[in-house]
C-alpha cells in the first residue's frame, strides 16, 4: 500500500503552512468560462462597462430622424417667436398713419399671397377658412375678398350664385384668375370691384342668403357702417360670417399690439388692434356665435340681422332724445358680445 503524500488533506501528520501569496483552496472546482449560445459576442471595439461609465444608447435611424425633426422644430418655432415678439416691442418710430390704409392693397396685390401663406398654415387660418366657408349656402357674397384666399373653399354644391367684391382691383384680378383655374365650370360668379360700404344685391336681385368676411373688419376706417351694410344686404334668415383679428385677451400682448399698429398699418393696410368685441357691439347685429383663438386674437363670429335687417329703424332721423336708449342698447350689445366671446 502507497503512503499518502506528504501536505496532502488526508495526511495527519503536519497541517498545511499558510503562506500569505499562497491562495485557499476553493470549496468547489472551478469550471473554465464558456459563453451562452445566445448571449450576443462582446464588440472588440465596444469598451467594456465600468461602473463610471454609463452603457452607450444607440437610437435606430427610424427614431433618430423623427427626433431631429422635432428639434429642428423647436430651434425654429423658438427662433420666429422670439423675434416676432422682438419686433412686437421695438421702439416704433412715430408715424403719421392715415386711419384709411385701404390704398396699400393696390401695391401689395402681387406678393400678399406669398407673405402670408406660410403663417396662415402652420397658425392653423387655413383651417379655419375651410370651416367657416363650409357654411355659406345659396346667393353668397364674399366682402373684402383681396386676393382670393377663400376661393378654394367654396362650397359650390351648395351656392346658387357666388359675388366676390373688393375695393382693390389688383387684389380682385389675383382672385378672380383664381377662380378660373380652380372652378372653371361654375359660371354664377361674379367679381366686383366696390366698396363694401355701397349697396350690392344678389344676380336675382334680391338679398344674399350668407354673407362673408374675412380679416376685412382690419382694413376698413368703417368698421360698423361696414357691418350694417351687410346687415342691409343680408336676408333677414341669411347669415353673416366673419374671420377677423383684433384685440387678445391678454393686457401685456394688446399693449404689444398697440405699439407696433401704426408701422404695421402703414406696410400692410391693416390695424390688428382693432377693438372687435365694441365694434360688433356697436353694430348692434345679432351675436349667434363668436368662438377666440390664439390668445384671443382670432375671432371666429357669425352674426344675424335684427329684425327688419335694420332697414325701418334707419330710415327714420334720429333726434338726441331718440338716440338715448340707442346708445343704451349698444351697451347691451356690447355685453352680450363680451359673454358669448368669454363661453368660446
Ligand atoms: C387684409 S386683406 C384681406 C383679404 C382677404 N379677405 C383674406 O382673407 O385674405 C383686406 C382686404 O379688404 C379690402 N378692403 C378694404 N376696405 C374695403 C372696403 N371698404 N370695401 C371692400 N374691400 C375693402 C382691401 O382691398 C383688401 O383686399
Amino acid at each position: 500500500m502507497r503512503n499518502p503524500p506528504k501536505n496532502s488533506p488526508s495526511s495527519p501528520q503536519r497541517p498545511p503552512q499558510k503562506s500569505p501569496q499562497t491562495p485557499k483552496p476553493l470549496p468547489y472546482r472551478p469550471q473554465p468560462y464558456r459563453p451562452s449560445e445566445s448571449a450576443p459576442a462582446p464588440s472588440p471595439s465596444a469598451a467594456p462597462p465600468t461602473s463610471s461609465t454609463p452603457p452607450r444608447v444607440v437610437l435606430p435611424r427610424s427614431r433618430r430622424i423623427p427626433l431631429y425633426l422635432a428639434l429642428g422644430t423647436a430651434v425654429f418655432g423658438g427662433f420666429y417667436i422670439y423675434s416676432f415678439v422682438n419686433s412686437l416691442r421695438a421702439p416704433q418710430t412715430k408715424l403719421d398713419v392715415p386711419a384709411d390704409v385701404t390704398d396699400r392693397y393696390d401695391a401689395q396685390a402681387s406678393f400678399f399671397d406669398a407673405e402670408v401663406n406660410w403663417t396662415e398654415w402652420y397658425t392653423g387660418i387655413k383651417k379655419l377658412r375651410r370651416k367657416l366657408m363650409q357654411k355659406a349656402h345659396g346667393d353668397v357674397l364674399e366682402v373684402s375678398a383681396g386676393t382670393g384666399r377663400n376661393v378654394d373653399f367654396f362650397p359650390l354644391e351648395k351656392c346658387r350664385s357666388v359675388t366676390l367684391l373688393d375695393l382693390s382691383g389688383p387684389m380682385l384680378e389675383i382672385a378672380r384668375k383664381k377662380w378660373m383655374e380652380k372652378h372653371p365650370a361654375y359660371k354664377n360668379v361674379r367679381f366686383l370691384q366696390q366698396s363694401a360700404l355701397e349697396p350690392v344685391t344678389s344676380p336675382g336681385g334680391v338679398e344674399f342668403d350668407t354673407v362673408i368676411q374675412t380679416f376685412g373688419l382690419c382694413s376698413t376706417p368703417e368698421p360698423e357702417k361696414l357691418l350694417r351694410n351687410l346687415e342691409k344686404v343680408v336676408k333677414e334668415d341669411g347669415q353673416i360670417l366673419l374671420l377677423e383679428h383684433g384685440r387678445s385677451h391678454y393686457k401685456w400682448l394688446d399693449r404689444l399690439l398697440d405699439n407696433s399698429a401704426p408701422l404695421h398699418a402703414d406696410k400692410w393696410g391693416c390695424w390688428w388692434n382693432k377693438d372687435i368685441a365694441a365694434i360688433i357691439g356697436a353694430s348692434e347685429l345679432q351675436v349667434v356665435k363668436i368662438k377666440r383663438r390664439h390668445l384671443g386674437t382670432t375671432w371666429w363670429i357669425e352674426l344675424k340681422p335684427r329684425k327688419g335687417g335694420g332697414r325701418v329703424e334707419e330710415a327714420e332721423e334720429d333726434t338726441a332724445d331718440e338716440q338715448r336708449p340707442k346708445l343704451e342698447q349698444r351697451s347691451v350689445a356690447e355685453q352680450q358680445v363680451a359673454r358669448k366671446s368669454e363661453k368660446k
